[in-house]
């Protein structure tokens, strides 16, 4: 199993070594993260799963959606993002949380354990205390003025105006109250009763519009997977209202199409593929939103005939500038802060579980009386149309702010399998989610590439608008970045692509778990009764 962080690594094995299946870990691991790895992990947010077992593939949309009061207006004027009001800062920002009702539903459908089983390792960590590491502080410190802005919030974690030093233990009693009431009752201990109005009145009294009767009316969706094929392997992932799947499948589709895997491996007419590809992609992202007001859907996409089309007019020897690329239309017509866990069972089971607050630590605002923080992935809408959200996604009506409505994610859990070997993986990372992922799947489906050599290597990343495509350090050569250069692409170095968590069960039954180095991650294989860990 490998997810965003050792504690949360380590309750996931216990809980297979207890017995468990691949969900009761993904659930367990979750919880995890909700107390030691704040900045995403969460019952605040939401998120969506991938699963695979018995051979069927299911996918469950957790995904937080629109308060009842919001309006498609909301956020277009410029209230400034420092202060609470913004789409990014303060419950205004919030979501309904769908965590808690998803968590659990995960488990009630697909589980073996008991419930109480599963999330007694969070109880336990929240309660008795763990160690904060290198990358938490970092983080705090980081986000110290976010933090600040909101009592609540700076009394849990900059405790004394500071925030906590690397091998400080933190024990988070209060969060240890709601996930014990959690595990004893359900959601219902979040979504109704005491928590639920601490919730509305922490959200009003700092200009939210989040309402008790909001968080009683979420309801977690089990959703068709999107299926394709790429590379003689078999993939699900992840359907509206989060893109990923469909970038994936179109990243992978139109790379078969334009006969990439024949190319050098560290030459720039990969990279240039890739970055063609990507364009295509993320221009058609701008007809996606919510399964109810999408105007393109999956089977649109990543249907044969739109592929072929999309392929025909990519070029080898020059780039095409992103303006002249426009989004699918109907025939007729012609930070960056996720986190991902995978994990696979002794019998093949398998779990991609990507969750999320939307920016680091969310909203920044703590419900004093629950111990969780909040969400702002209401700026994954089109919160101010034609303007670049935090990722510098440019988005469409179809992914405008109405009440009850999901935002439009980029959330790309995926599990692909061939011939025995089973993957999961995912990725936080906003809108380099999808390219991160799929560069990890190509790694390995096509070149071969051990498990850790297969995350490790560095990756590049385009997204249509703005026309740049982006390297991690050490991806380009200065040979082939000069090469692209003339191409006509605009190369920007820095920033990763997403910390990809990936699990591979071999033909042979062998695990094979990697946490991506780039984060602050951890991978462990239970092996009978002994674990080892990476
Ligand atoms: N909040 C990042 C995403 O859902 O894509």
């Amino acid at each position: 199993m490998a997810s965003a962080a050792p504690d949360a690594t380590e309750a996931g094995i216990e809980v297979l070594g207890a017995g468990g299946n691949a969900v009761d870990a993904a659930v367990a691991s979750a919880l995890a993260l909700a107390v030691v790895h704040p900045n995403a992990g969460n019952l605040g947010g939401g998120g969506f799963a991938v699963i695979r077992s018995d051979g069927v593939v299911r996918t469950l949309d957790f995904r937080e959606t629109a308060p009842a009061a919001a309006t498609r207006d909301m956020f277009m004027e410029d209230l400034g993002q420092s202060a609470s009001g913004g789409s990014l800062v303060g419950p205004l920002a919030a979501g309904v949380p769908g965590s808690p009702a998803g968590l659990y539903e995960l488990h009630r459908r697909l589980g073996r354990l008991p419930w109480s089983r599963v999330v007694a390792p969070a109880v336990r960590l929240a309660r008795d205390g763990f160690v904060v590491n290198r990358r938490l502080a970092w983080k705090l410190e980081g986000s110290k003025d976010l933090l600040s802005l909101f009592p609540e919030t700076a009394s849990v974690w900059l405790p004394e105006g500071e925030a906590p030093l690397a091998g400080t233990v933190i024990r988070l009693p209060v969060l240890a109250r709601t996930l014990q009431a959690y595990s004893d009752r359900g959601p219902e201990a979040i979504t109704i009763g005491e928590v639920a109005r601490a919730i509305e009145a922490a959200s009003s009294r700092h200009g939210g519009v989040l309402t008790a009767a909001d968080l009683a009316e979420y309801r977690p969706v089990w959703r068709e997977p999107i299926r394709f094929e790429a590379f003689g392997w078999e993939v699900a992932s992840m359907g509206l209202p989060s893109s990923g799947g469909i970038i994936l499948g179109q990243t992978l589709g139109l790379l078969e199409r334009v006969g990439w895997a024949d190319k050098a491996r560290f030459g720039a007419d990969r990279v240039h593929l890739l970055a063609e590809v990507w364009r295509r992609a993320y221009a058609d992202r701008f007809q996606l939103g919510d399964p109810a007001t999408s105007v393109a859907g999956w089977r649109d996409l990543l249907a044969e005939a739109w592929l072929d089309r999309r392929a025909a007019d990519i070029l080898i020897e020059r780039a095409t500038p992103s303006d002249e690329i426009f989004a699918w239309q109907p025939r007729g017509q012609e930070k960056d802060e996720t986190t991902h866990l995978s994990v696979v069972d002794a019998d093949g089971g398998a779990v991609a579980l990507t969750t999320t607050l939307n920016g680091n630590f969310g909203c920044g605002l703590l419900v004093a009386e629950a111990g969780f923080l909040l969400n702002n992935e209401m700026d994954d809408f089109a919160a101010r149309p034609g303007e670049p959200n935090q990722f510098g996604l440019i988005q469409g009506e179809a992914n405008a702010v109405a009440p009850g409505k999901r935002m439009l994610s980029s959330m790309t859990p995926t599990i692909a399998w061939t011939k025995g070997r089973v993957m999961a993986l995912g990725a936080p990372g906003g809108s380099r989610i999808p390219t991160g992922t799929a560069q990890v799947f190509l790694n390995v489906v096509v070149d071969g590439d051990e498990l850790q050599a297969a995350v490790d290597r560095a990756r590049v990343h385009h997204q249509w608008r703005p026309d740049v495509l982006w390297a991690e350090d050490d991806a380009l050569s200065p040979e082939t970045r000069a090469v692209l250069e003339q191409r006509g692409h605009t190369v920007m170095i820095g920033g990763g692509v997403g910390l990809v968590q990936v699990v591979v069960r071999g033909l042979d039954g062998v695990v094979e778990a990697v946490a991506d180095p780039r984060g602050p991650g951890s991978a462990a294989v239970l092996r009978s009764s002994a674990k080892e860990k990476k």
